[in-house]
């Protein structure tokens, strides 16, 4: 058995090369970057970062970490999502500001949805994500494969009928061009490159309350190695800093990761933004 799967990534590798023998390459030169990197992390490093950042922020993260862990073993399946330091954060911000109104892009498997509703217990929810049956999301995030799909809609749909102040929507965020009402705080988690999140982000800036804060999630600051609409791109971090050289908002970049395998090699690393708008 393990010699077949030796021999299938052999051949599979070998097909990549004859094919696109450029991008062979450069993923040979990525992943021995990525090797040393992994050698050399120095993971504290990292976190003292990290908790210096939500000083700046004004928020605590030695204790957002409690109020996640026990929420997480009063609710077993939040711990099965990955190792997320947006759970963190969001943690810290319950802890902080007063909010009353939360919009979330991208619903996925609902086990977000349902972690906000629990941090923030009086506030309203609203969740959306593309209808079941639209193209993107039969193609995304793996639901090209039918048992897949379905099981991540029975999950969803039995998450969110636990929870009533969730109001889940399915359509697509470019929608909320046209949308009048108003949050305290968004999380911008939908598609990940251009156009989508670039609208996103703008609509966000209309739809945030003056002292309301935006999440913005998977942001890339270094080109990944492999650009595109859904998940690997620049184009957060790119509409964020055409807003910021233009005076219109601030925003630090916290760290997604901390683990050596996401975060060490700056061309796989990812943040989350955490943004304030200069204006009323
Ligand atoms: C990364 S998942 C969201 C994860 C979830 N917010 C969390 O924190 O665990 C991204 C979701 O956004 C949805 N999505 C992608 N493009 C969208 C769009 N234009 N409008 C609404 N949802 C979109 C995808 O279908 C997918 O379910």
């Amino acid at each position: 058995m393990f010699f077949m799967l030796s021999l299938f990534r052999k051949i599979f590798f070998l097909r990549q090369a004859i094919i696109n023998p450029t991008y062979f390459v450069k993923k040979i030169k990525f992943e021995i970057n990525n090797l040393i990197a992994k050698k050399k992390y120095k993971k504290e490093l990292f976190i003292e970062k990290q908790n210096y950042l939500y000083e700046q922020n004004n928020l605590n993260r030695n204790s957002a970490i409690k109020i996640f862990f026990d929420l997480s073993n009063k609710y077993e399946f939040l711990k099965s999502t990955s190792s997320s330091e947006h759970q963190i954060l969001l943690s810290a911000i319950s802890e902080k500001q007063n909010i009353k109104s939360i919009l979330e892009i991208g619903t996925y498997d609902a086990t977000n949805s349902f972690l906000i509703s629990k941090l923030f217990p009086n506030s309203n929810i609203d969740t959306i994500d593309l209808p079941d049956d639209d193209e993107i999301f039969k193609n995304s995030y793996g639901r090209e494969n039918i048992k897949k799909l379905n099981k991540l809609i029975d999950t969803r749909n039995n998450i969110l009928k636990k929870n009533t102040s969730i109001n889940f929507s399915q359509r697509n965020s470019v929608s909320l061009t046209a949308e009048k009402k108003k949050y305290d705080l968004i999380w911008i988690d939908g598609a990940h490159g251009y156009p989508v999140v670039t609208i996103d982000i703008i609509n966000s800036l209309k739809l945030i309350n003056s002292h309301g804060v935006i999440l913005c999630d998977d942001v890339w600051i270094d080109k990944p190695l492999v650009q595109d609409e859904m998940y690997n791109s620049l184009a957060s971090y790119e509409t964020l800093q055409q807003l910021k050289t233009n005076n219109l908002i601030n925003f630090s970049l916290f760290y997604k990761r901390l683990d050596m395998k996401n975060n060490s090699y700056k061309y796989k690393r990812k943040y989350i933004a955490f943004v304030k708008k200069n204006y009323e």
